[in-house]
């Protein structure tokens, strides 16, 4: 099977689209035949420049943490599902024993938790290996590119923003970033939860996207009195909820942005990660922060559920070839894109 493979660190160019073989499924494994795999910064080009901060990249590796597919094989022991059988592979592999698991947390809490594609070989192949308690089911209305998207942008922030902040229809929110991934999930999920969304992105292409995607008010980051703008149109008091994955240039005044008692949920710092914050706001004002790291199964289970019933169509930027996949990562590098970036695998290629 063809495969996209690097053996060591680097920029795009490590990325080898070779001739690999087929793996067999284990016990409790199923082989899944890939048609769509997502592009992801910190789980694909992250591991690949200088490896995830989860310790060694197994090499030669095969990245791509969030492919959908149909079921080719079922390993021993799999019961549940059949070779033909529609499927997403959710990434986050928990170890069921640490004490999180034990007590029931969402898999994304496990404190030894592995993540599909980075500390396992993954998606950007014709074929992948996934143990069956990772697969999420796909009705035959959900494309194998909408649950792709799915799998790790929406997923996380729906997580953040239903689990954590808890949004309402009663909320204003702030989506900072509105162009990136997660910043695109969360406008459509801030607008399918009933919020009013004020989105923040940077260029006029993106702000004219990000108003026919729902927004009900669009500004720009690149002007420097956005915060205050923000404001204004809460007539004053501030945004309710607040999303911010852009970290260090722009959460100290998307805290500002708050209202008394206003939540933020972030899992991410794009410009930088560290933020200088007065506590004395915080306190005050009774805010919350809330920072979470992907989602759970049940997150994109219920993701799926919403593209089904029609009531969600995932963004997606682009779509490149399997064997384009670094000119894919550099796209996303780029910045210079509006929701995902999605790998398609033809059974042929
Ligand atoms: N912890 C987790 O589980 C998890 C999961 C997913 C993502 N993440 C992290 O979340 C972040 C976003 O991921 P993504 O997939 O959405 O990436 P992406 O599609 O590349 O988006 C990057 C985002 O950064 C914004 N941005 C860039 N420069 C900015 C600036 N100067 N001021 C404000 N915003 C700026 C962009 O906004 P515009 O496009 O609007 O200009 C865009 O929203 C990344 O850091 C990623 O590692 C974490
Ligand atoms: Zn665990």
């Amino acid at each position: 099977m063809k495969a996209i493979i690097f053996d060591r660190h680097g920029d795009s160019d490590v990325l080898g689209y070779r001739d690999v073989e087929r793996p067999s499924p284990g016990a409790g494994e199923v082989l899944v035949a890939v048609r769509a795999v997502s592009v992801n910064h910190g789980p694909d080009v992250e591991t690949r420049q200088r490896g995830f901060s989860m310790g060694a990249v197994e090499m030669p590796h095969i990245g791509g943490v969030d492919p959908a597919g149909e079921i080719a094989e079922v390993g021993p022991g799999v019961t549940g599902w059949r070779p033909g059988d529609r499927v997403a592979v959710y990434p986050v592999i928990a170890c069921g024993v640490c004490e999180f698991c034990r007590d029931g947390f969402p898999e994304n809490y496990c404190s030894n938790s592995r993540l599909y594609g980075v500390q396992t070989q993954g998606g950007r192949a014709q074929f992948a290996v996934a143990p069956a308690s990772q697969l999420v089911p796909l009705p035959d209305n959900v494309s194998y590119e909408a649950a792709a998207a799915l799998g790790v942008a929406y997923t996380t922030t729906w997580h953040g923003m239903n689990q954590r902040a808890r949004l309402t229809a009663n909320d204003t929110l702030l989506v900072m970033g509105a162009g990136g991934g997660c910043g695109v999930a969360a406008v459509q999920l801030g607008k399918l939860v009933g919020a009013r969304v004020l989105a923040v992105t940077g260029s006029e292409w993106k702000q004219q996207r990000v108003r026919e995607l729902g927004a009900d008010e669009v500004f720009s980051y690149r002007d420097p009195d956005w915060a205050g703008k923000v404001r204004a149109a809460t007539g004053g008091r501030g945004v309710t909820a607040a999303f911010d994955n852009a970290g260090s240039e722009t959460l100290p005044s998307s805290v500002d942005c708050l209202a008394r008692a206003g939540r933020l949920f972030c899992s991410g710092g794009t410009t930088g990660f560290e933020v200088m914050l007065d506590v004395r706001q915080l306190y005050r004002n009774l805010i919350s922060l809330y920072f979470y790291v992907q989602g759970s199964k049940a997150d994109m289970a219920e993701l799926v559920g919403f593209v089904a019933d029609g009531k969600l169509d995932p963004v997606v930027d682009s779509r490149y070839p399997l064997r384009a996949a670094a000119e894919a990562d550099d796209k996303l590098s780029s910045q210079d894109h509006f929701g995902r970036i999605v790998l398609t695998v033809e059974g042929s290629e």
